[in-house]
Parts: structure tokens; sequence; C-alpha cells
């Protein structure tokens, strides 16, 4: 994404992918995109196929004590709504916008290692193709992920991290069945969190809460269809059952490093924060830090006045604990709390869900938050 947006501001980049073309392409990862993800990936020329195969998605249900509740994200924030588009499907729009347009784009970057970052022209050392190389450039984007290798090049004590762990992780399955459900479900049930999600009208896709460090080898495809028809049961409704072609076991976490920046490099999306998946704001954030980080290099370089790319942190930390918090709220509000001994827990968080669903207040807190209503260069509302 950050590729594109400088292209279109004239700015020469390189991108180093350490994996191959086939693998970032196959990677499935969510699929939720606010309305200004997707505005932007139709303003900035990559939106045709999204448009087409997309899902446009008015309202999700809250699901709890065997009954449904619709939130409606159109009638509570004045007509927007989310796309449902898989990330990968996103990465390949981009690949082919990247290859259309000419940028240098290397796969299979090796050993990648960062130099001189407090200096004017810090540099990349690379393999690739079995040939050693360096990269001089005026700028480094860490957009590397949380494992990357940008981060850890940083001297010791730059930045000053946040983290929190939790006790459950994700199991998450891609089943060839049709939805059994027009729009997403998030599930709160005693014996676990439960979400139904999709991809398109042939492909489910499925999420149940399960111990931090499970084993994926204990959830046979029995295992994990029984156990998500309990969780999600209600009177009327049944989930559609189908091949399973995907499964993974992820991690629920938080983390955040400050500042976002330190001298020629800045750092972006999971190489800098990672929020919980509930509410699916990973790639949003993402995509939201690229933009601010485009638009301060283009004034940079346009005309000198590097105030935007000075700010870059505060103005993105802004939003970035903004989707902390909602992620971090979502998450507790639905999610079984392994330490509950007595059920208190479980009987707040009914009494949470309820006040969302029967408060306009509450509703359009979690609306606003889910769409994300915030202008993208801004931490505030819109
Ligand atoms: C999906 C993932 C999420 O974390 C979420 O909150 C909603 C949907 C998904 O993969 O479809």
């Amino acid at each position: 994404m950050l590729g594109r947006l400088l292209d279109l501001h004239g700015i020469e980049s390189v991108i180093l992918e350490a994996r191959d073309h086939a693998y970032v392409e196959q990677r499935v990862r969510a699929g939720v995109l606010e309305q200004g993800t997707a505005d932007l990936l139709g303003e900035i020329g990559v939106g045709e196929r999204m448009r087409r195969e997309g899902l446009v998605h008015h309202g999700v249900e809250l699901r709890f004590g065997g009954r449904g509740h619709r939130i409606a994200f159109d009638e509570l924030t004045g007509g927007r709504g989310i796309t449902v588009y898989g990330q990968q499907e996103v990465v390949k729009d981009l690949i082919a916008a990247r290859r259309e347009a000419g940028g240098e784009l290397l796969f299979e970057a090796e050993a990648v290692s960062a130099h001189g970052i407090d200096s004017e022209r810090p540099s990349l050392r690379f393999r690739h193709g079995g040939r050693e190389r360096e990269l001089r450039c005026d700028v480094i984007a860490a957009c590397d992920g949380f494992h990357g290798v940008c981060r850890d090049a940083l001297p010791p004590g730059a930045l000053r991290l946040y983290e929190r762990d939790y006790a459950f992780g994700w199991l998450g399955i891609l089943a060839r069945v049709a939805p059994s459900s027009d729009e997403l479900i998030y599930c709160h049930h005693d014996r676990g969190f439960a979400l139904h999600s999709m991809r398109s009208p042939e492909l489910t896709r499925l999420y149940l809460q399960c111990d931090a460090g499970e084993d994926l080898e204990a959830w046979p495809d029995e295992r994990i269809w029984d156990e998500l028809e309990l969780r999600f049961a209600r009177e009327g409704w049944e989930l559609g059952r189908g091949p399973i072609i995907e499964k993974l076991i992820a991690p629920v976490r938080s983390f955040v490093a400050e500042p976002m920046q330190h001298g020629r490099m800045f750092l972006a999306g999971d190489a800098v924060h990672i929020v919980p998946p509930t509410g699916a704001k990973g790639l949003n954030l993402a995509v939201a830090d690229v933009r601010v980080l485009a638009d301060a290099l283009a004034r940079w370089f346009a005309t000198g006045d590097g105030a935007p790319l000075a700010a870059y942190s505060d103005t993105c930390l802004r939003r970035v604990w903004r989707k902390q918090y909602f992620s971090s709220w979502m998450t507790s509000m639905l999610h079984r709390q392994p330490d509950d001994r007595d059920g208190f827990q479980a009987r707040v968080q009914r009494a949470q869900l309820e006040n969302v669903c029967s408060s306009r207040a509450a509703a359009t807190m979690l609306a606003e938050n889910y769409v994300g209503l915030e202008r993208p260069d801004q931490g505030t509302p819109a």
C-alpha cells in the first residue's frame, strides 16, 4: 500500500519481501475493510475487483444467551458500512498495480539488515537471486510485521514497549460452504467466544476462542464443527458444514512500540503495533499509518517541509491507541475469561452486551469504531 501511495506521489521506492510471490498472495488473514480503507483502495485505482467481489455489510449480529441482536451500522453512522474482502485479495490487487507501474518489488529477499539509521543515508543489505546487495536510501519504512528485522535494528532503549498477552487464542478455519448468515456474528457463550465471517458466497470463515498455546492436533474437523455448533446455537438457525480448507491458531495479543520513528526509519503496521483480532482492525490500522507516512514524505520531498514527517508518530499513535482501546473492549466483552471461577465476569459481560444492544448510545459507540469514523489523518472523529 505504501509503495502504491509513493508511486502516485512520484517517489521512487523498492519493496523487499522475504516470502515468495505465491505465498503472500495465498496467506489468509482477516478480511474486514473499514469504509475509509475501502474508499482509499478505490481512490488509488486498486478498488475495481473489490467493488465487484467484495461484500458490503451494513451491520453485524451480537449473539448471546441463544439470541441474536443486530447492530445497524448504516442507521447509527449515517450510511457507512464495511467491505468483506480478504487481505490476500487486497495484496493481489496491489501487487498487480505495482507491476503495472513498473515499481521495484523483490520477492525472496534474504538476510535483510538495516544500517545507518541515525545517518542521512541509511541502507538495507540483503541477498537476492544469489547476490549480496545494498540499497542506499533516504528513508526506510519498516513494514515488516511483528517478527520483522527492522524494529530490532534500532539501538537499545530507542523504543518503549507496551504489551498484553491474553490467556486465550483463536482457532480459525476457512470452509467451502455457503455462509450461514448474511452478516458477521460475534458470539459470546459460556464455552467461549465464536465468530462467523465469510469470504464469498461459497466460503465461510469461522473462529473460536481456544486456550493460549493450544495444539491444532487436538482439533480434528469434527470437534471444531461440534464446538462451533454448541456456541452458535440459536433456535431456528443452523450452521452449515463443509470441507475445511484452512486451519490455523492465532495468538491474541496487544503490543505498541513508541515512538513509531527513529532517525530515518519509520515503523508502520504490525512492526510497531498489534491489536487483538476482535474487530479486525490490524489491516485498517496499517493502511492508516502508511497513508499518513506517504503524505508526510511527499510534502518533505516536494517542499523540504519536514513538520508532518516529524509528527508522523504522534499523529498515528492517537489512532493506534483508539483502536487498541476498541479492540480490547470488544475482546474483553466477548471472550470467556479463563480465571472467571464463579462466573462473575460472565454475568458482567452479559449485562454489558445487553447494554450495547439496548442503548442507542452504546450501540453507536460500537458502530462508529467498527466502521472507522475517524479521519484518516487524525485521531479525532470527522
Ligand atoms: C474476520 C476477522 C476478525 O478478526 C473479525 O473481527 C471479523 C472478521 C475475518 O477474518 O473475516
